[in-house]
């Protein structure tokens, strides 16, 4: 239970997303609290509102993130992606608290040609992304003071992501085919994590697009891992629909962030920097 109303709450504090957004609060000398499986369960009614109701300020990371999963553990999905958020906005409505949501790209199609700004119309094309638009929307109609920052292409230290995944095949592999025809913008943790924190201190109400700058395929994100890391591979390109998969992919993830960049402290760093950054540190 958080006893402290000034004190931040971090849901899925131990995620891969969770951990940074503690660490940048410790950096900043924020006082804050991790509240994450298996000791908490944003699923479980009770123990939701015992940790929310003294909160001002509320920070949802927890999520059901198996993509291709999703699509078969829909109800599980659901209940976590969605159903749990919509609770967290009665009471967070009723205590007046503010609740950051963090949401995905995946609530897109990806036909667009452009790159997707906050009023674009959301129609997600797997699972996963239709119980995370279901959460948005479940936190909006609640009207709680809410604010959706929707990240995408993210990477960190701790759980499964595709920047770990390419590192751990050209470990074993002489040759690697990358898919050419997804689209979007690598993002750290650590980057995102510094974006919350200064949404934090500005409680704002609506949606923001938040990613690092610069659109490069997955392909390319290979490419320069490869060269930075000097891997002994063969990097093919191929398309998102050789590799067939349960839950189908947005081709384009671009985000336009120009509605986050004046509440940041900081500009967007290019792509490649806090990459270059990360594979050096592992
Ligand atoms: N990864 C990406 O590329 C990406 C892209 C766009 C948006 N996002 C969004 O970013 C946010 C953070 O995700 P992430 O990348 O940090 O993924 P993650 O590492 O899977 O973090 C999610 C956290 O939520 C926890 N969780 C799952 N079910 C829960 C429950 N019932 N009660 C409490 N906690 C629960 C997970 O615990 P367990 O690990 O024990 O399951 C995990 O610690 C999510 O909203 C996700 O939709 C991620």
């Amino acid at each position: 239970m958080s006893d402290s109303p000034d004190k931040v709450i971090i849901l899925g504090g131990k995620g891969m997303l969770g951990t940074e957004v503690a660490a940048e609060c410790k950096r900043r000398g924020m006082n804050f609290e991790v509240f994450d499986l298996p000791e908490f369960d944003i699923t479980n009614t009770h123990q939701l509102l015992s940790v929310i109701h003294p909160a001002h300020t509320i920070v949802n990371c927890a999520a059901y993130t198996n993509v291709e999963k999703a699509e078969t553990e829909t109800e599980l999905a659901f209940r976590v992606n969605a159903e749990a958020v919509g609770l967290l906005a009665t009471s967070a409505k009723k205590s007046g608290a503010w609740v950051l949501h963090i949401s995905t790209d995946f609530v897109f199609d990806g036909a667009s040609g452009k790159p997707y700004a906050e009023k674009d119309i959301p129609h997600p094309i797997n699972a996963y992304g239709r119980t995370k638009l279901a959460g948005e929307r479940l936190l909006v109609e609640n009207h709680c003071h809410n604010c959706i920052m929707r990240v995408e292409w993210t990477y960190g230290m701790k759980g499964d992501n595709f920047i770990k995944k390419i590192l751990q095949k050209a470990r074993t592999q002489k040759d690697m085919k990358v898919v050419d025809d997804q689209i979007g913008s690598p993002t750290a943790t650590t980057e995102a994590a510094k974006a919350i924190c200064d949404l934090i201190h500005k409680k704002p109400t609506g949606i923001y697009h938040f990613a690092s700058q610069g659109y490069v395929s997955r392909f390319d994100v290979a490419q320069f891992i490869a060269e930075k890391l000097a891997l002994d591979v063969r990097l093919t390109a191929c398309k998102t629909s050789d590799f067939p998969s349960a839950a189908a992919r947005p081709l384009n993830s671009k985000f336009d962030c120009s509605k986050i960049r004046p509440l940041l402290s900081g500009p967007i760093k290019p792509w490649q920097v806090p990459l270059e950054e990360f594979l050096k540190q592992l």
